[in-house]
């Protein structure tokens, strides 16, 4: 069990592509908008655990760019959800003192969608206590056109020279500036990808794949991932001894 008290190697930052709705349901004889209805249930419980035990950043993929290329009734079922989602959460998201953020492109989102994210992101901007980001219509390689389109925009204007790009110069202009990379990524449906997700981000980050579908992902299988991740040692490419002499 991860113990809150005695632990002192929880991530900072969790993200997570929440994978095998669709499988889950069809397991089930049942149409995939019911298991993206159950992954909503596993979302609530996982932010739940995250904010109590005090992990400071918590990135979840609810839809890819790619996403858009499913059939239209599942892509306005996912987008129900979302709208339903957000008008409900509010109210916890105040009392839990969570921030919420989104990484992607919002403006690509149906409008009602649009309108009640953009409110709940300013409802809750003053809330510290974690940062819920929700990856919607996001897409890695196009966070990092992005990036570069408004450094080379820059450099043009002569405000940056090509000289002065570093890794910070870059972070400051993806969705998530201003916070840390993930510690821990999480990928559950069995998978084994990245499906063009924070590839910037990501490049310290753990690795944890399993096979258990979003929808059955609760409380004790973040547990399990989460002591995973304590038993790996992050060496960031050094070797053990240096470690050890730190
Ligand atoms: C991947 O499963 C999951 C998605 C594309 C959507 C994730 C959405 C939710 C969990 C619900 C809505 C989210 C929020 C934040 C309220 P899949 O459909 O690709 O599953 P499959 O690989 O089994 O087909």
């Amino acid at each position: 069990m991860v113990d809150p008290e005695k632990n002192t190697s929880l991530p900072t930052h969790v993200a997570i592509i929440m994978d095998g709705n669709g499988r889950w349901a069809e397991e089930r004889k049942r149409p995939r908008l019911f298991g993206h209805k159950a992954g909503v249930d596993s979302v609530r419980e996982i932010i739940e655990t995250a904010r109590s035990l005090g992990i400071g950043y918590l990135t979840l993929y609810a839809f890819s760019t790619e996403n858009w290329n499913r059939p239209a009734h599942e892509i306005s079922g996912l987008m129900g959800l979302l709208q339903r989602y957000l008008q409900s959460e509010l109210k916890t998201m105040l009392e839990n003192n969570i921030r919420l953020h989104c990484l992607g492109e919002p403006e690509r989102l149906p409008t009602d969608v649009r309108k009640t994210l953009m409110q709940t992101i300013n409802d809750t901007r003053a809330c510290s206590g974690m940062t819920l980001n929700l990856a919607l219509s996001y897409g890695g390689r196009s966070e990092l056109i992005r990036a570069m389109q408004s450094m080379a925009k820059e450099c043009c204007l002569g405000d940056l020279a090509s000289e002065e790009i570093t890794e910070t110069t870059i972070s400051d202009r993806l969705f998530t500036a201003g916070q840390p990379d993930p510690d821990l990524l999480i990928r559950t449906g069995g998978e084994r990808r990245l499906s063009n997700f924070l590839l910037w981000q990501l490049s310290y980050a753990e690795l944890y794949f399993t096979d258990v579908k979003w929808p059955d992902f609760r409380k004790d299988e973040f547990f399990k991932a989460l002591e995973t991740y304590q038993s790996r040692q992050r060496r960031y490419g050094r070797i053990a001894v240096q470690l050890h002499a730190e």
